[in-house]
């Protein structure tokens, strides 16, 4: 496409905050410390975790930058952009969480493969764009549709950057047709990222964003939208981003036993912590994020200094002076939750960390349970170990 083209090097990258962790150069994967994640309940751009899988695209000239919708429909279209800003705009904020996230802890159990994230695989923004379903009506699909007229159950998004697992091939993904007409399902083709337009990494001039649902699924630099009968066959959707059980490995896997993965489940972390840490007996504050998907609540964050024998739970909060109700009216149902909790710490002490989402769903006690050979989903109780302060002889309070 003329519009938008995807270097095959990355000589001509973004400019990117020198305090982000990187965990890979080329392609670009990095990470902000995790005390940056709670200092705000809206992630800044520059400190939102970018992942990706090839040298980020350029629009050469926004003129000419349109997605093609085609595959299962009657009359295939070409919509520019000033196409999608005259459909009505909606500004939805919703945490978009890699399913890498917390890998790397996942790793010390037994090796995984994929990039080493820490626990900010993750961030909370509000995307400003025209609803997946209001765009899909264009081409004559209907809101809240199973089925298109011609056959068609899925909606695949393809981008234009060159991915080495996919030999050079793009990024793609789908999802179900029922949730991309659903105009409460909220998955938007975003255009903004915290009220600026998007910037090159977070996918300008063009995203998908899939609210509740694995990051992986939420594709940047779009280029075309097809409507076909089976859910996408790329690599991304068939051969990576699934849920295997510990007895799998790469000797016996069969990729086609298990179904990609979409929701992410519920999880929390605790960021004003490192993950062994040296602090002064005595009071201090544990604060953290906690999140499920699907739309899901946090209906609870219990947090434990004696290593999950005894638990307190722990303030919920999102927007300032609006209390937090899972699934109430005045909660983002997208958005991750971010609580604290100030509490006295004995010596040696081990912090936990364990949230409970709306469908009393609770995040597994033992990372060993949930081992999985990509290293995905790692949703333990997040643990911290104190280090006696006074045998190591500093403190930090
Ligand atoms: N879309 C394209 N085109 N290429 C990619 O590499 N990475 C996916 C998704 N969309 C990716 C993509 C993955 S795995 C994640 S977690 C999110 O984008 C990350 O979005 P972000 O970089 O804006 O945080």
């Amino acid at each position: 496409m003329p519009g938008l083209t995807a270097p095959s090097d990355y000589a001509e990258e973004p400019p990117r905050h020198p305090a982000l962790k990187i965990n890979s150069k080329e392609p670009f994967n990095a990470e902000p410390h995790r005390s940056a994640l709670v200092t705000s309940y809206i992630t800044p751009v520059e400190f939102f975790y970018k992942r990706n899988h090839g040298p980020i695209p350029k629009v050469e000239d926004l003129s000419r930058y349109s997605v093609s919708i085609c595959g299962l429909v009657n009359k295939p279209i070409q919509i520019s952009m000033a196409d999608i800003w005259a459909l009505p705009k909606y500004n939805v904020t919703a945490t978009l969480q890699c399913a890498g996230n917390r890998r790397t802890a996942m790793s010390m159990v037994r090796k995984v493969r994929g990039v080493g994230w820490g626990i900010s695989a993750l961030g909370n923004a509000t995307w400003g764009g025209a609803k997946l379903s209001d765009v899909l009506e264009l081409v004559g699909i209907p809101k809240l549709s199973s089925v298109s007229s011609l056959g068609g159950k899925h909606v695949e998004f393809v981008s234009v950057d060159k991915c080495k697992e996919e030999k050079g091939g793009p990024y793609t993904a789908s999802i179900p047709l029922k949730q991309a007409t659903d105009p409460d399902a909220d998955v938007l083709l975003a255009y903004e990222m915290n009220g600026e337009i998007l910037n090159r990494d977070h996918g300008y001039p063009l995203r998908v964003v899939v609210p509740g649902v694995i990051g992986a699924r939420s594709v940047k630099w779009l280029d075309s939208i097809n409507i076909k009968e089976e859910e996408c066959q790329g690599f991304f959707t068939q051969k990576d981003y699934k849920m295997f059980p510990p007895t799998v490995d790469w000797d016996n896997i069969d990729w086609s036993t298990r179904r990609p993965q979409m929701d992410f489940p519920v999880q929390s972390a605790i960021c004003t912590l490192e993950d062994v840490d040296v602090i002064k007996e005595g009071k201090a504050r544990i604060a953290g994020y906690a999140l499920s998907g699907g739309g899901r609540g946090i209906e609870r964050v219990d947090i434990s200094v004696d290593g999950g024998k005894t638990w307190v739970e722990a303030r919920r909060y999102q927007k300032n002076n609006i209390p937090y109700v899972s699934d109430g009216p005045h909660s983002d149902k997208w958005a991750w939750v971010l609580f604290e909790a100030t509490l006295d710490i004995p010596a040696n002490a081990e912090i936990v960390a364990k949230a409970v989402d709306s469908a009393a769903n609770v995040q597994p006690e033992k990372v060993e349970d949930i081992w999985n050979l990509r290293g995905i989903l790692n949703t333990s109780w997040h643990r911290i170990k104190i280090q006696n302060s006074s045998s190591v002889g500093r403190s930090k309070l």
